[in-house]
């Protein structure tokens, strides 16, 4: 049965995009099937694999309001055979109050997602920057919770406030669900400031810490501009050799 990793961080701007689409890539390159839900609505893991964002006529929305099947709202991806995208856009900014009301609101990704949970290997669900009912149901649908923590000054904020919702979604809604692991992103190696803010969460924060650090990377920018994940828009770059190192760490892990 296929792992289900939520990416999450309330944080904007700290990398969960990057990762959901560039280890997604990567894992399929590893010849894993991957899923993944863009939970979303700005839809940036969709274009980053060169969706078009209008074009879908059944996305993460539509599913969730049971408008269509998840295979219907399951999209191929060019270039990556093993990989499966259900994308979103902006329509899915209105979810949260269409679902007002509406029994199992928590679930209904869930639900969907149990349909084709044996189809793959690693289904990611890239979330929101905020702790809303979009990421209540990634969290109720996942296994474990992957959290990108960016190499900046105020790394640590907000983190106490999602592990505490971690723990309350576990407690009351989903008791599988764990924290996979702290990754650090947009690493920058000339500075003392991103050893002193690895060294601070590593002291801080009780969860796995993946030993492959992401390194700021012009190329991983640049890749989302051209539809494409790094490992095919620049293969040897040192973007898309830590997102190969860190799929194989999952790998390993898992
Ligand atoms: N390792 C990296 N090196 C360089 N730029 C990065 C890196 N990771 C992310 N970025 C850039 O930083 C911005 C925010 O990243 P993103 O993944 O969209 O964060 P989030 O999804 O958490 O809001 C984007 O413009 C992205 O291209
Ligand atoms: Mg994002």
């Amino acid at each position: 049965m296929g792992k289900v990793i939520a990416i999450a961080n309330q944080k904007g701007g700290v990398g969960k995009t990057t990762t959901a689409i560039n280890l997604s890539a990567c894992l399929a390159e590893l010849g894993k099937k991957v899923l993944v839900i863009d939970m979303d609505p700005q839809g940036n893991t969709t274009s980053g694999f060169g969706i078009d964002k209008e074009e879908p006529e059944n996305t993460v929305y539509q599913l969730i309001l049971k408008d269509c099947t998840i295979r219907e709202a399951t999209h191929s991806v060019e270039g990556i055979d093993t990989l499966k995208v259900i994308p979103s856009n902006v329509d899915l900014a209105g979810a949260e109050i269409e679902l007002l009301g509406i029994k199992e609101k928590e679930y209904i990704l869930k639900n969907e997602v149990d349909y084709i949970k044996n189809d793959y290997d690693f289904i990611m669900i890239d979330c929101p920057p905020s702790l809303n009912m979009l990421t209540i149901n990634a969290m109720t649908t996942a296994d474990s919770v992957l959290v990108p923590i960016q190499c900046e000054y105020y790394a640590l904020e907000g983190i106490s406030q999602l592990i505490h919702t971690i723990d309350l979604v576990k407690e009351r809604l989903n008791d599988r669900l764990k924290i996979d692991g702290v990754v650090f992103t947009m690493y920058d190696s000339r500075t003392n400031l991103s050893a002193d803010v690895v060294n601070t969460v590593k002291d801080n924060l009780n969860a796995y810490v993946y030993k492959t650090i992401v390194p700021r990377n012009v190329k991983l920018a640049e890749a989302p501009s051209n539809g494409l994940p790094i490992n095919l828009y620049d293969s040897k770059s040192t973007g898309a050799e830590s997102y190969r190192n860190l799929a194989k760490e999952l790998i390993d892990r898992k």
